[in-house]
C-alpha cells in the first residue's frame, strides 16, 4: 500500500529534486566550456598514465591551447607532483580554483584527502559523488582541452569515471612488456563496449632496458592507430618541470603522439578549432 507523503517529507524531496538539479545545471555549464575530452588511460599502474598524462598536458599548452588535468585515478591520485605543482587549490563560497604549473590547470582528488599517505577505498557511489562534486565546484574557465588521469584497469573506479565524465576518446598507455600489452587489451576491450573512442596506443618505457614494439603489435592487432613510443629516461626523476617543456627529444615524442591523436580528433569531429 503506497504511503502518503508527511509535507516535511514533501518539502525535503523537493529541496532534494532542486540540489540535484542544481548540480547537474552547474556541471553543464561548466562542462559546456570544455571543447575536448581526452582520457589517459591503462591496464594497470606505474606504466606510466600519469606521467604521460601530465606531459601532454605541458605540450598542449606549448601549442597554445588552454589546458586542464583532473587527476580523477583515486587510488594513486599524484598527478599534481608529477607536474610539481606545489600551491592547494583555492575554495572560497563553495568555488574551486584549480592551481596551476606552467600553463596547466590542475584539479586533484588528492586535493580533498585528508592525510597524504591514507589509503582511500573507493566504491561506485562515493565516486560518483567525488567527481560530480568536482565538476560542480571546479572553474576551469574555458578549456580547449582537458586532459583526465584515468583509474587503470577494470574496476568499478574508471567504469565510474567513464560513466560520470562523458570523454571524446581515449589515449592508452602501455609498455614494451607483453604482460602489460595483455592488461591493455583487456582494458581496450572494455573500453570498446562502453562505445568510447579510443585515439590510439602508445608505448611508454621504451628502449634498451624494457626493448620495444608490444605497443606497435597491440595497435596492429586491435586495429587501432600506434601513437608512437615514449623512451625510458632518467630524467623523469625530475618532478618540478615536466620534461616535455625542457628536453627537445622528449617534446618530438610528444609531437607524434599529438598528430596521431590530433589526427583521430579531427577524424572524429572533436577537434577544437585553432585558437
Ligand atoms: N619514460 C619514462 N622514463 C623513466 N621513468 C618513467 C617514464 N615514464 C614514467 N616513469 C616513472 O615511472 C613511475 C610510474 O609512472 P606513472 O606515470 O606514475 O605511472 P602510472 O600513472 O601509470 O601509475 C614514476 O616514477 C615515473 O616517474
Ligand atoms: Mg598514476
Amino acid at each position: 500500500m503506497q504511503q502518503q507523503m508527511t509535507e516535511e517529507q514533501r518539502q525535503a524531496r523537493l529541496a532534494q529534486i532542486k540540489r540535484q538539479w542544481e548540480q547537474r545545471r552547474q556541471i553543464g555549464r561548466s562542462l559546456g566550456r570544455i571543447k575536448t575530452k581526452i582520457g589517459v588511460y591503462s591496464g594497470k599502474g606505474g606504466v606510466g598514465k600519469t606521467t604521460v598524462a601530465v606531459n601532454l598536458a605541458a605540450y598542449l599548452v606549448k601549442q597554445g591551447y588552454q589546458v586542464g588535468l583532473l587527476d580523477a585515478d583515486i587510488d594513486c591520485p599524484n598527478a599534481h607532483k608529477v607536474l610539481g605543482v606545489t600551491e592547494r587549490p583555492l575554495v572560497e563560497d563553495g568555488r574551486l580554483t584549480p592551481p596551476q604549473k606552467d600553463g596547466v590547470k590542475v584539479v586533484s582528488m588528492a586535493f580533498f584527502q585528508e592525510k597524504e599517505d591514507e589509503a582511500i577505498i573507493w566504491r561506485g557511489p562515493m565516486i560518483h559523488n567525488a567527481i560530480n562534486q568536482f565538476l560542480q565546484m571546479t572553474d576551469w574557465g574555458d578549456l580547449d582541452f582537458l586532459v583526465v588521469d584515468m583509474p587503470p584497469g577494470t574496476s568499478d573506479a574508471p567504469l565510474t569515471v567513464m560513466q560520470v565524465l562523458s570523454m571524446d576518446g581515449f589515449v592508452v598507455v602501455t609498455t614494451p612488456q607483453a604482460l602489460a600489452a595483455m592488461d591493455a587489451k583487456r582494458s581496450i576491450n572494455m573500453i570498446r563496449k562502453l562505445n568510447v573512442n579510443v585515439l590510439g596506443v602508445v608505448e611508454n618505457f621504451s628502449g634498451e632496458v624494457f626493448g620495444a614494439g608490444a605497443g606497435r603489435d597491440l595497435a596492429d592487432e586491435l586495429a587501432l592507430p600506434y601513437l608512437g613510443s615514449v623512451a625510458l629516461r632518467p630524467d623523469y626523476k625530475d618532478q618540478t618541470r615536466a620534461p616535455v617543456l625542457s628536453l627537445a627529444e622528449v617534446e618530438e615524442e610528444y609531437h607524434a603522439l599529438w598528430s596521431g591523436v590530433r589526427a583521430q580528433l579531427e577524424r572524429l569531429e572533436r577537434m577544437p578549432e585553432q585558437v
